[in-house]
């Protein structure tokens, strides 16, 4: 088989619209193992010491609004672009150099450019905050982390009051959240709440891998005042928004928790049966008998012992033999752990002094918590898993 045919069978393969994520990820794997016999190690390397260049290039693109004005025109030349925004056209070139090259945006000629798929995902709304959250607040605690972790004796960092984030921001004793929330800081609240929004990524949500009606519903048919699902620290409510609409016959109460800063801020229109009710996950869970309290990228925002208390809070309120704990997070395998949730892991250094879990850790927590893990699920692809628990 020729490059061309190769080239022609894997157009097939991925357009095929039966094509699983499981496989979908597993193939580009393949082909990046493949990619990799073509690539020489002094090129790994180069690739890697200029990769904060290629991101640098994307976060003044941002600013710029160059992504917007390129799909807004469908075809545009530098000129346009410098006259449009503002920016020198020989800069705009040579940012543009890095975006063609990178793939970011398509050339259509000398100095034109037309936009592609990324292009489009980049003028998202929840794709900017990525760019913006991730250069504008994490940037500067990830750059400190080895002078950090130096001078720590390479501790692992468990202290959320005290890692690389309030190393690199000079803070004394204060959380991620707290100074993410304070009032003075209404632009980095807006950056990463946004962020949360899409922070799955192209990752399918659970309720379309997972056998939620088989597991919660099948046994139990919950009555209009009984509450299905809570949504623990669920940010603006887009994944039990998800839920909801995706369980619409499923009759009962809905309910999204978080602080009232978070749930002030109405980014998003959800669903009318979703209710909101402020609440503190360090003190008492004010719902109590759910059918499911879900936590999605929550435990993984915290160590071992704060998350113990979290989980202390949610369980007073369960009930036995009725309610489930559903956690949504990487299920870290022992081996083979693939990139992205490896670098999830990192970030969680970063701003978080946290981790991701492995499954042995997860049903160590869990058990701790007085809770039975009845099953960890791997999902499909390289997303995030869900752990399944119920009381002892
Ligand atoms: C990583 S985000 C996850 C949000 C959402 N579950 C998701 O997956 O997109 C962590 C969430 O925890 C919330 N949070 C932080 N501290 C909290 C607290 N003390 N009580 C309740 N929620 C809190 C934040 O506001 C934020 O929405």
């Amino acid at each position: 088989m020729d490059i061309e045919e190769i080239f022609q069978s894997l157009s097939v393969l991925v357009a095929d619209p039966n094509l699983s994520e499981g496989k979908r990820v597993e193939l580009l794997d393949r082909i990046k193992k493949l990619a990799a016999v073509l690539e020489r190690p002094e090129d790994v390397l180069t690739k890697l010491a200029f990769s904060p260049s290629q991101f640098m290039t994307a976060r003044v693109a941002t600013e710029l609004k160059l992504f917007d004005v390129i799909v807004r025109q469908g075809k545009v030349n530098s000129e346009e672009l410098a006259e449009t925004t503002g920016a020198n056209k020989v800069l705009i070139e040579r940012l543009l150099r890095v975006l063609t090259a990178s793939g970011m945006v398509d050339e259509a000629g000398v100095s034109t450019y037309t936009p592609n798929k990324i292009t489009k995902t980049l003028t998202s709304r929840t794709g900017e905050a990525m760019i913006r959250a991730f250069w504008d607040i994490k940037l500067k605690s990830m750059a400190r982390i080895p002078e950090y972790l130096h001078h720590t004796g390479y501790k692992n960092p468990e202290d959320a009051t005290n890692g690389p984030f309030q190393f690199a921001y000079g803070l004394k004793d204060q959380p991620f959240f707290d100074w993410l929330h304070e009032p003075k800081r209404a632009r980095e609240h807006d950056t990463m709440h946004t962020y949360f929004e899409g922070d799955r990524g192209s990752r399918p949500d659970w309720v379309k891998w997972f056998p939620v009606e088989e597991k919660f519903f099948k046994n139990v048919k919950t009555q209009k005042d009984d509450v299905v699902m809570v949504d623990v620290a669920g940010g603006r409510g887009h994944d039990l928004d998800a839920f909801v609409r995706r369980f619409l016959d499923v009759q009962g109460r809905y309910v999204l928790q978080d602080l009232p800063m978070v749930l002030d801020d109405r980014a998003l229109e959800l669903h009318s049966k979703i209710e909101k009710i402020a609440m503190d996950f360090w003190k008492d869970q004010p719902v109590s008998g759910a059918r499911i309290y879900y936590m999605k990228f929550i435990m993984h925002d915290w160590n071992d012992e704060r998350c113990l208390q979290i989980l202390t809070n949610v369980t007073a309120a369960m009930t036995k033999g009725y309610s489930f704990l559903v956690v949504e997070d990487f299920i870290i395998p022992d081996q083979g752990c693939p990139l992205l949730a490896a670098l999830f892991d990192m970030q969680m250094m970063n701003a978080l002094s946290a981790m991701e879990r492995t499954e042995g850790q997860w049903v160590k927590l869990l058990k701790a918590a007085g809770l039975r893990v009845e099953g960890c699920y791997p999902p499909p692809g390289d997303g995030t898993g869900i752990i399944v628990a119920e009381l002892k």
